[in-house]
């Protein structure tokens, strides 16, 4: 008897050894600063506001020396209004978001209402979100715009970075957003991988992904399903590239709107790479405002894409006027130059799979066409094209654009 329980007793002496020690190497592996924000007050509570916790862990990791973690364990945590982690001042050499559960919105949308961004990253560098979800609880607003006869809040965007660097955003889930998804302004370095971004197919304005005024993004390996623009690419937008992303319900990838400013920046080397786009309202879009601008387009590939039923699988329209207001005589100063159009196939929802609706004041010039087949209705599609110079190699149907 007395040797089972000394047996006993050393088996789980052992094991709390084994245990402590795992706990101080996975807090050693971390950097030393780890900050459970169930510590600090948090609770797993969609009732309970835990903006606190999340505001005093961030603080702490960014006073830290070297890098530092903050976990968001499982549960469905409620951060009731917007919330900013800003990077001035900080000490650390980086802080990772491991997130296992679920960061909600309150589901009243006038709560964070005109808030601009729900969870704001500025000023932020070496920051990496790994993982959760993030419920934008969007749908009321949505159905307040479509009945609520203009009284209604202009919402939020779910997550968004200014002026940061060196940001990793891998495999996080967005739901519902009240406005678009995941902003990048202004910023440097990015990459965002393993993305999962839903708002249902009418919802309006929930881009999934928009980036302007950076340089060197990466969007890869994400699944795409929005009331609005999949990706958009604003102003001075440059070195960005998209590879490995399913699209749809949405309206595809759009370079612009651009040209709404007489003095913007232009959006240059952008690569667009092995995507599909299901039943989107087009496939690779450049948009300009038919009105005066500096801006430009250029060095711009759209390389292994898939469409199915897309109803405007390649598209370039300068004359976008909405309300055709401020757009005298209609013509872009938007120059559009260098644009590759690569082995393209799949199926066009509309009997013109090819529009170029290009500036009669300056050409789309240098569009490359290579290795397109798109069908409408089992058929061959047509094209319709205006003020567009370019080569077609290989071949091209619809053809007779360039
Ligand atoms: C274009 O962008 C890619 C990243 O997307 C970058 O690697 C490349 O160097 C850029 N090219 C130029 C000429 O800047
Ligand atoms: C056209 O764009 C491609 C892709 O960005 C780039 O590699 C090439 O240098 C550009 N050509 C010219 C003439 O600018
Ligand atoms: C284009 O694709 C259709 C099927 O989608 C196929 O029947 C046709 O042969 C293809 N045309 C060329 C020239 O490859």
């Amino acid at each position: 008897m007395k040797q089972i329980i000394i047996a006993l007793l050393s088996f789980i002496l052992v094991i709390l050894v084994r245990t402590s020690l795992a706990t101080t190497k996975y807090i050693l592996a971390k950097g030393g600063n780890y900050y459970d924000i169930v510590a600090l007050g948090a609770k797993p509570d969609p009732n309970i506001d835990s903006s606190n916790a999340l505001k005093v862990a961030w603080k702490s990791a960014c006073g830290s020396l070297g890098r530092s973690t903050i976990f968001i364990p499982q549960g469905r945590f409620l951060v009731r209004n917007a919330i900013k982690f800003s990077g001035k001042g900080c000490q650390t050499s980086g802080i990772t978001f491991i997130i296992k559960g679920t960061i909600a919105a309150p589901k009243d949308f006038r709560v964070l209402g005109n808030s601009k961004t729900w969870v704001l990253f500025e000023d932020a560098y070496d920051v990496t979100i790994s993982g959760g979800v993030f419920d934008g609880e969007g749908a009321g607003l949505w159905d307040c715009k479509r009945f609520g006869k203009g009284s209604c809040p202009r919402g939020v965007t779910t997550l968004g970075f200014i002026n940061s660097m060196n940001i990793i955003v891998n495999g996080v889930t967005s739901l519902n957003s009240q406005l678009f998804h995941m902003v990048f302004n202004g910023c440097k370095n990015v990459k965002v991988q393993g993305a999962k971004i839903s708002a249902s197919g009418d919802s309006p304005n929930t881009d999934g992904i928009h980036v302007q005024k950076s340089t060197g993004v990466t969007i890869l390996n994400s699944h795409i399903a929005t009331g609005d623009d999949c990706i958009s690419i604003g102003p001075g937008a440059t070195n960005l590239w998209i590879q490995e992303i399913t699209c749809g319900p949405g309206h595809g990838i759009s370079i612009g709107s651009l040209g709404k400013e007489l003095n913007e920046a232009g959006v240059q080397n952008v690569t667009v790479k092995m995507t599909t786009f299901t039943n989107t309202q087009n496939g690779v879009r450049i948009k300009s405002w038919g009105r005066p601008s500096s801006g430009y387009v250029r060095n711009i590939v759209f390389q292994q894409l898939t469409m199915v039923h897309a109803q405007n699988p390649i598209i370039i329209d300068q004359n976008y006027c909405p309300s055709h207001k401020g757009c005298p005589n209609k013509v872009s100063g938007v120059r559009v130059s260098n644009v590759t159009y690569k082995d393209i196939r799949g199926s066009s929802a509309t009997p013109i799979a090819v529009k170029l609706d290009c500036s009669s004041k300056y050409h789309c010039s240098g569009i490359t066409m290579e290795d397109i087949n798109l069908s409408h209705n089992n058929k061959p599609s047509s094209s319709s094209c205006t003020n567009s110079v370019g080569t077609t190699f290989g071949v091209v149907q619809p053809n007779g654009c360039l």
